[in-house]
């Protein structure tokens, strides 16, 4: 996470320049990052990717990307021309050792230039099969030598499954050693993800009653408007389990449940990450279905517009059975949570884009109040709201004005917009700081990942053996199938309408 220091000279190499990712959301982030003043004076970002491209082709198309995705919205000319100085692009073949030459040539060029080392950021925005092939053609070309300036960048997914994920950690730490590789989560650089640590470990009000004494159960709930949009090859390989749940939504679920560190070093807050979820119970194969969820879009409407199944998408099978929702009901087994669930659910075509944890209080233990005062009490509920509005709100029950004694729900609320008046950076801001600062706290171990298919593998493997039933299963622009809904009534429990969808 990052500090105030400033980021020693350094070189972003991205691999895969040309591409998508790049221009909506690399380069508008590290153009914040100048404007904000946090980049080195002696800096470089040399994309590479195999599209025929000159220096001044490949900076006006990163300026078109900065004009429609920056969150400052269309750059200024001034501002771009000094900024745009430290672009350049090469036309390179990943297969062809010739490429990582120049690139060393390059490098070594810029060090001359400044008169000093620097930090060498490689930057992987490709599709996963070229993990392997650039992580050992960098190698070969003794890029990745120098254990403490090199570090090298992977973008989800990591892995299809718990064994594909081992063998890519093994091939990549032949190449890089553990302490250079950044493996990004992009909801850990989202603030109020972070803004989890800050919440629990700055308070002393919370961590005492934070454990399975007073807390019933946990929800997590990243529910998302848009469909597959232009992603349906890769979605229709993935699904909703390895797309989300096994990455993000596990990712907050530790934040939600780890101990309290010792420290803020990156070690530190990924052990007590790791051993959440090692902690998790396992899913017996034989009844994932009592633990696990999967739908699928069928055709419907969102905020009045017609949405196609998913079946129907571009580069969606017509008999897909790719899961675009699913929930899941963990347990995690330590002293702190024992018999609390955690319940996660995900999906796209859903009625709103909202991300939020809501932890769950047990009743009080007594209830003093008459029948007629409670028709509308509730349990205590923290909602911490990731997205859209960022924010944490604590509802307590108050005494509703009047003669009568009528409890009601009330909401204290913290809105970080209105409070500190000041936009959020966009997660890639956080990241790609960090990466440049050599912080690796929010980003992913090998172990972390490895633990992380371990938990979602039975589901996996459950779902593959077996076609789902009455696919397509929830309309679009409803909340998910019915089962999902059974998952918690069968515990006497319902999913709570999100804080943001009910405003
Ligand atoms: C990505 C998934 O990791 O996260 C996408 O691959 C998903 O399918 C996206 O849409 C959601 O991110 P955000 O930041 O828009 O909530």
């Amino acid at each position: 996470m990052q500090s105030n220091s400033h980021t020693e000279p350094a070189i972003m190499i991205v691999f895969g320049a040309g591409g998508d990712l790049a221009q909506r959301k690399l380069v508008p982030a590290l153009f914040n990052l100048f404007l904000d003043g946090w980049l080195p004076e002696q800096f470089r970002i040399v994309g590479l990717d195999r599209v025929q491209m000159d220096d001044q082709a490949f900076r006006q198309r990163l300026r078109e990307g900065v004009d429609r995705f920056s969150r400052r919205g269309k750059a200024e000319d001034q501002d771009w021309d000094r900024f745009s100085s430290h672009l350049a692009y090469l036309v390179a073949d990943f297969a062809d050792q010739e490429a990582f030459g120049l690139l060393s040539d390059r490098i070594a060029a810029c060090e001359k230039e400044w008169g000093q080392p620097a930090d060498r950021v490689f930057y992987l925005a490709t599709p996963p099969t070229m993990m392997e092939l650039i992580a050992q053609q960098l190698h070969r070309a003794g890029l990745s030598d120098d254990r403490e300036r090199a570090r090298i960048v992977f973008e989800k997914p990591f892995g299809r499954d718990l064994d594909s994920a081992c063998k890519l950690n093994d091939v990549l730490t032949s190449f890089f050693a553990e302490t250079q590789i950044y493996r990004i989560d992009h909801y850990l650089g989202k603030e109020t993800v972070q803004n989890i640590l800050a919440f629990r470990f700055a308070n002393a009000l919370f961590e005492p009653i934070w454990d399975q004494r007073y807390i019933d159960h946990v929800q997590i709930t990243v529910a998302e408007e848009v469909g597959v949009g232009h992603r349906g090859g890769y979605y229709d390989q993935a699904g909703a389990l390895r797309d989300m749940i096994q990455n993000h939504l596990l990712q907050i679920l530790c934040l939600v449940a780890m101990e309290p560190p010792v420290s803020f070093g990156a070690d530190e807050i990924r052990n007590k990450k790791v051993d959440v979820l090692r902690a998790i119970r396992p899913i017996p194969e034989d009844i994932v279905d009592q633990f696990a969820v999967r739908g699928q879009y069928g055709e419907g409407q969102i905020d009045g517009k017609h949405v196609p199944a998913y079946r129907h998408e571009n580069d969606v099978s017509s008999t897909s059975n790719t899961e675009t929702y699913a929930a899941l009901k963990l347990f995690i087994d330590n002293w702190r949570w024992q018999n609390v669930p955690f319940y996660l659910r995900t999906g796209k075509c859903l009625p709103a884009r909202v991300s939020e944890v809501s932890v769950v209080f047990r009743p009080v233990p007594h209830q003093s109040f008459p029948k007629p005062a409670l028709e509308a009490w509730e349990t205590n509920r923290l909602v911490i709201q990731i997205q859209p509005n960022e924010g944490i709100a604590m509802c307590v029950q108050a005494k509703r004005p009047g003669l009568e004694v009528r409890l009601d729900s009330v909401a204290m609320e913290f809105c970080y917009q209105e409070v500190f008046q000041t936009p959020s950076p966009e997660a890639y801001e956080t990241l790609l700081l960090d990466v440049l600062q050599g912080d690796a706290t929010l980003f992913m171990r090998a172990d972390q990942i490895e633990a992380a298919w371990s938990v979602v593998t039975p589901v996996l493997e459950a779902w593959a053996a077996k076609a789902p039933v009455g696919f397509p299963n929830y309309p679009a622009g409803s909340w998910g199938p019915e089962a999902a809904d059974r998952l918690l009534t069968g515990d006497e429990r319902h999913w709570l309408a999100p804080m943001a969808d009910v405003e």
